[in-house]
């Protein structure tokens, strides 16, 4: 099994940022100082994959002229001797091959999946939600790549999170395979606690395999009336072998306020330019609580 492709389902309506996300996309919101989808593509190139669909609205077009070349930009920075941020914008540009599709209904995320059928073809391909970013040593989906091409299975990421928390993700039914690897036999779509299969909780990553568009073509709406990539994979894992892997990374909802502050301050804090300042701007604000 060889995983080239990637679909990254970026149509969501991006309500829990508003007002910023009325014309702004949230993948285009900055994280220091880049779009959060560079994020998610520099991951994808990371793992190995060659081609990427973004499934797009007709509110995000600023995410395909990001990822397109800025002929006067570059020509003003080159004239005047900005190389390095010259460089910057031309390597957005160059990042990897990016196609794009739009959801021209807000249907859901399974839907978005769907609208990769054309482009995936017969080949499995992985799935990166753009507004959960992953930072850890080996990206994620390299992560479950590596786990998918040793069992022959489809791969989905998951990590624990707090009884009380598993309401506001999908559950999974698993058995362990060794350590950090799962067999996934059942899940559900944002369980009451005491409906949860167990604390592990889909997030954001997946490897898929072809035949789950056939499944998503026939999966019904489901929570909160979406179609839901849920129930598509519910489907999926109890015909098809499947892996579910506790990844090994921090992860940021860069979709909600709190996870995209986390996000900002965790890599301002990491970035040579701004980190030493951004210290010390901290402990003189913590000072004045
Ligand atoms: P979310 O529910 O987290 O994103 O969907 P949202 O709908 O944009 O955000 P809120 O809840 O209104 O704030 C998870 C992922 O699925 C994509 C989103 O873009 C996000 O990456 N999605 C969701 C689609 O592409 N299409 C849809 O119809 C729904």
């Amino acid at each position: 099994m060889k995983v080239r492709k990637a679909v990254i389902p970026a149509a969501g309506l991006g309500t829990r940022m508003l007002p910023a996300t009325k014309t702004v996309p949230k993948e285009m919101l900055p994280l220091v100082d880049k779009p959060a989808i560079q994020y998610i593509i520099e991951e994808a190139v990371a793992s190995g994959i060659e081609d990427i669909l973004v499934v797009t609205n007709r509110a995000k077009s600023a995410m395909d002229d990001y990822f397109d070349y800025a002929p006067e930009l570059e020509g003003v920075l080159m004239r005047s001797g900005k190389t390095a941020e010259h460089d910057a914008v031309r390597r957005s540009a160059d990042m990897a091959n990016i196609f794009y599709v739009r959801q021209k209904e807000t249907k859901g995320l399974g839907h978005a999946v769907w609208r990769a059928k054309r482009f995936v073809g017969d080949e499995p391909f992985a799935v990166l939600l753009g507004d959960d970013i992953m930072m850890g040593e080996v990206p994620v989906t390299k992560q479950l790549i590596d786990a998918a091409v040793k069992y022959e299975a489809a791969a989905i990421g998951v990590q624990r999170v707090a009884a009380e928390a598993i309401s506001k993700y999908s559950s999974v039914q698993i058995s362990e395979l060794e350590s950090k690897i799962y067999k996934v036999s059942d899940m559900n779509e944002k369980p009451a606690p005491e409906h949860a299969f167990s604390n592990f909780a889909i997030l954001g990553r997946y490897v898929l395999t072809s035949n789950i568009f056939s499944i998503l073509e026939n999966t019904p709406p489901g929570y909160g009336g979406e179609i839901q990539l849920t129930d598509g994979l519910r489907t999926l894992c109890k015909g098809s072998p499947m892996v579910a892997v506790d990844f090994e990374a921090t992860r940021y909802d860069t979709g909600n306020l709190q996870g995209f502050l986390e996000a900002t301050i965790d890599f301002a804090l990491k970035d040579a330019q701004v980190s030493d300042w951004l210290r010390g701007f901290m402990i003189e604000k913590v000072k004045g609580f």
